[in-house]
């Protein structure tokens, strides 16, 4: 394929995104008089009725405590709790006791990070011996992850002795896979990795690195923020270990995300957070706990989230995510290919990768992304502003901020032309290339 061709329009065509985003309220309202052109669901995504009235139901007919109570308001709670972790299961190819929720991607990863090194600090008996680190192991991470998966492993090198190593990425923010066969080696005992770059949004070769890890009997911590959202994925066919995701950027609501572990990994580890309802027994003195996925869901449970989450992911699935991640592909291809044919704009990362999700970033020399973000909220069109939770990244690239513009199924051509012009505008008015 080369630079100027685009896939063709497949898997949802406007007349179909147009109907679905009738499902979205928000996507009716006005800003600052024009209407709203969301170009930001890669922070976070609007939400579809169906989910809306899925947390005001669960709130109206069951609100009850989950796990505990005799009465049938706790029973129907806590069969919409485990329905909805069997709901998530099937969408990412797990078993249901291998999903554990959490609050969001962030605690996912703090997760397994914070019970690795409560096994180094030997906690967990024998069983978790295995995870136990030493001076000297490795934690590899790539040069363009999220925050959220880079601090984690900084923190838990410090913690344990281990070292902190990354896989750099080349000009184009690939990553460069030449050095990962150097990086992750017989010392390597985690590999952190992004199955798509949120400043990049190309799905990068995981599986290469993933056989990698596995060979040298490293865990394989994925973070899937960015592609569980957007595309087919099933942890155990990619064969990791551990995958964290966020409800909010999957079109439910804030304060759910969700922990996958593999089974024989998850009732191995000891657990991160302690108290209620992880348990099964408790002396003055010490405490013995419950298999996964109840060692980790310590303390009163987010019910109407997590059954949220589940009428998200029914919606997803209803609609297919197969045509989702089609109709992306184009999406963010012809973001690539339209802003790159703008007069001093640059876009970050490869120009002709086919396999993206709708997202990319981009400079507009001489502007800063502050204000070319302002003039484009003037206009009615949100696009995330900033280093994306991603300075390490930025640096590499030799910029400090970018402006991202990202979709999902609800997303028009309308709207990146209109952010097009919005850019076309902003370039004139601000001088850009000056
Ligand atoms: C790639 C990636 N990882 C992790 C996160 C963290 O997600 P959350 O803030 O929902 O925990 C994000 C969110 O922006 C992300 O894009």
């Amino acid at each position: 394929m080369t630079t100027t061709e685009i896939a063709p329009l497949t898997g949802l065509s406007e007349a179909q995104v147009g109907a679905l985003r009738l499902d979205f309220p928000l996507l009716a309202r006005s800003v600052n008089g024009s209407a709203l052109a969301y170009l930001d669901t890669g922070a976070t995504s609007q939400k579809p009725r169906v989910v809306l009235d899925a947390e005001r139901d669960y709130y109206e007919q069951r609100n009850a405590a989950v796990h505990r109570g005799a009465h049938t308001l706790a029973a129907e709670a806590t069969d919409r709790f485990e329905d909805a972790r069997g709901t998530v299961a099937r969408f990412v190819g797990a078993d249901d006791d291998e999903i554990v929720w959490t609050s969001n991607a962030t605690e996912g990863l703090n997760l397994v990070a914070y019970a690795l090194s409560n096994a180094t600090a030997g906690r967990g008996g024998a069983e978790a011996e295995q995870f136990r680190l030493h001076a000297g192991d490795e934690i590899v991470v790539t040069e363009l992850e999220h925050h959220a998966n880079l601090i984690p492993w900084q923190e838990l090198a410090v913690r344990t002795g281990a070292t902190l190593r990354y896989i750099p990425v080349d000009d184009d923010g690939a990553w460069q896979l030449d050095a990962a066969a150097t990086v992750i080696g017989g010392r390597t005992r985690v590999v952190a990795l992004s199955h798509v770059s949120n400043v990049i949004g190309v799905v990068n070769p995981v599986e290469q690195l993933i056989r990698r890890a596995h060979a040298v009997g490293a865990i394989v911590v994925l973070d899937a923020c960015q592609s569980v959202p957007h595309l087919a994925v099933d942890v155990h066919a990619l064969d990791v270990d551990f995958a964290a995701f966020s409800g909010h950027k999957m079109l439910g609501p804030t304060g759910v995300g969700v922990l996958y572990g593999r089974r024989d990994l998850l009732n191995a580890l000891p657990p991160f957070l302690t108290g209620g309802s992880m348990i099964t027994t408790v002396t003055m003195e010490s405490a013995e706990y419950l298999p996964a996925p109840q060692r980790f869901e310590a303390g009163t449970q987010r019910v109407s989230q997590v059954v949220a989450l589940a009428a998200a992911v029914d919606y997803l699935t209803a609609i297919g995510m197969d045509r989702i991640a089609a109709r992306e592909a184009y999406l963010g291809q012809l973001l690539v290919r339209r802003l790159g044919e703008l007069p001093h704009v640059r876009v970050l990362g490869p120009q002709h990768s086919a396999l993206r999700v709708g997202l990319a970033s981009f400079d507009l020399a001489g502007v800063h992304a502050h204000d070319l973000g302002q003039f484009l909220d003037d206009r009615g069109i949100a696009v995330r502003v900033g280093h994306h939770c991603a300075q390490p990244l930025h640096r590499r690239l030799g910029i400090v901020a970018s402006t991202r513009a990202s979709t999902y199924l609800y997303t028009t051509v309308d709207e990146i032309d209109r952010l097009v012009e919005g850019v076309t505008a902003a370039a004139d008015f601000f001088g850009a290339g000056t």
